[in-house]
């Protein structure tokens, strides 16, 4: 399925309702460079799984995570070239 939005108003609209299909422990994998909207579409999923704190890209962190019930944690793979990279992050 694609769809097509015109603003990030309706890519994060989009994703908050896309968040209502989601259970606990769902992967999202996003593919697009800089600019491309992933935060946009995060902002959204936040929004609708009624998780707490401001989104933003997790560029210098490399993972951020948003608490809540279940809590959404965005990761960004760019630099991430081993599951050490990430282990060093989360645990
Ligand atoms: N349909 C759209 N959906 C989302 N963002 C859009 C759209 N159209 C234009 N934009 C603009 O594109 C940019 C998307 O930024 P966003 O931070 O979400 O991208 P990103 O993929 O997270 O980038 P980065 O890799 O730098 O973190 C914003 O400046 C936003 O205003
Ligand atoms: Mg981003």
């Amino acid at each position: 399925m694609t769809f097509e939005t015109k603003s990030p108003a309706e890519t994060e609209a989009l994703a908050a309702k896309f968040a209502s299909t989601l259970h606990a422990g769902a992967v999202l994998a996003y593919f697009g460079g800089l600019g491309a909207g992933k935060t946009a579409f995060t902002r959204g999923l936040a929004r609708g799984l009624n998780v707490s704190g401001e989104v933003s890209s997790p560029t210098f962190a490399l993972v951020h995570e948003y608490p809540g019930n279940p809590s959404l944690i965005h990761f960004d793979m760019y630099r991430v070239s081993s599951l050490d990279d990430l282990y060093d992050r989360i645990f």
